[in-house]
């Protein structure tokens, strides 16, 4: 199964406010924040570890360290700004691409706009974008990252539609999609419904809401 969903009520809890119309862009970075530290941590559940002998104030023992593993985070501009901190946060080391993918309003087909990338071959590569909708950008950012030599890969989102996702595994078969929704569908302009609007516009405050 590609779609590993969220399942925490804490995570519940922020979604809620995030979709909220009410919520104003301050409020929505930092949700966005949270959501995607909560979503950063799952994604990241299978990296390996290794013993660590130490001594507490009490006694010797075996603990566990994250095995050198070099991570790479590439956020879909714009919107995927909003979920790079948690990955630094979480990962200090991880590296940071940028690829820029932008829908056109009428079709709702992404255009590519900036690429800039690290080494991505051996790494494990989160592409982090908050909307899977018609999976249209996602496909795209998929097909760039396996160009570049990816082919640990695994999509981070925050709110998907059951069309984006299928359209991911049409293209990238079993490509890991990690999420904190999936929600009902698309509307007629490609949005997804509940949804929570345009995230981009929310996370930045550029927004006119009438999608
Ligand atoms: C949004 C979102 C995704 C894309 C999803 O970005 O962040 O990249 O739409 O839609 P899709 O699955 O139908 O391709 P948008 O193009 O609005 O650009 P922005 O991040 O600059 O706001
Ligand atoms: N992009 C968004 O920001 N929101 C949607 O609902 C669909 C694409």
């Amino acid at each position: 199964m590609p779609v590993h969903l969220l399942d925490h009520p804490l995570a519940a809890h922020i979604m809620t406010h995030l979709r909220d119309v009410t919520t104003k862009p301050a409020t929505f970075r930092t949700l966005a924040y949270q959501l995607s530290l909560l979503l950063a941590i799952d994604a990241t559940r299978d990296l390996q570890t290794e013993e660590k002998r130490i001594d507490t104030p009490l006694e010797s023992m075996t603990g566990r360290v994250l095995t050198h593993q070099p991570l790479v985070v590439v956020p879909i501009l714009r919107a995927g700004l909003g979920m790079v901190q948690p990955f630094l946060d979480a990962f200090p080391d991880v590296s940071v691409g940028y690829l820029g993918l932008e829908r056109d309003h009428a079709t709702g087909v992404a255009r590519n706009y900036y690429c800039k990338l690290p080494l991505l071959p051996g790494r494990r590569v989160f592409l982090v974008d908050p909307m899977l909708a018609t999976g249209g950008s996602a496909v795209q950012a998929l097909d760039v990252a396996k160009q570049h030599g990816a082919t640990n890969l695994k999509l981070v989102c925050i709110v998907a539609a059951p069309e984006g996702v299928a359209e991911v595994e049409k293209h990238h078969p079993g490509t890991a999609i990690h999420t904190a929704a999936v929600d009902r569908t698309l509307n007629a302009k490609k949005y997804i419904v509940p949804g929570l609007g345009d995230f981009g516009d929310r996370l930045f405050g550029t927004g006119t809401l009438e999608n």
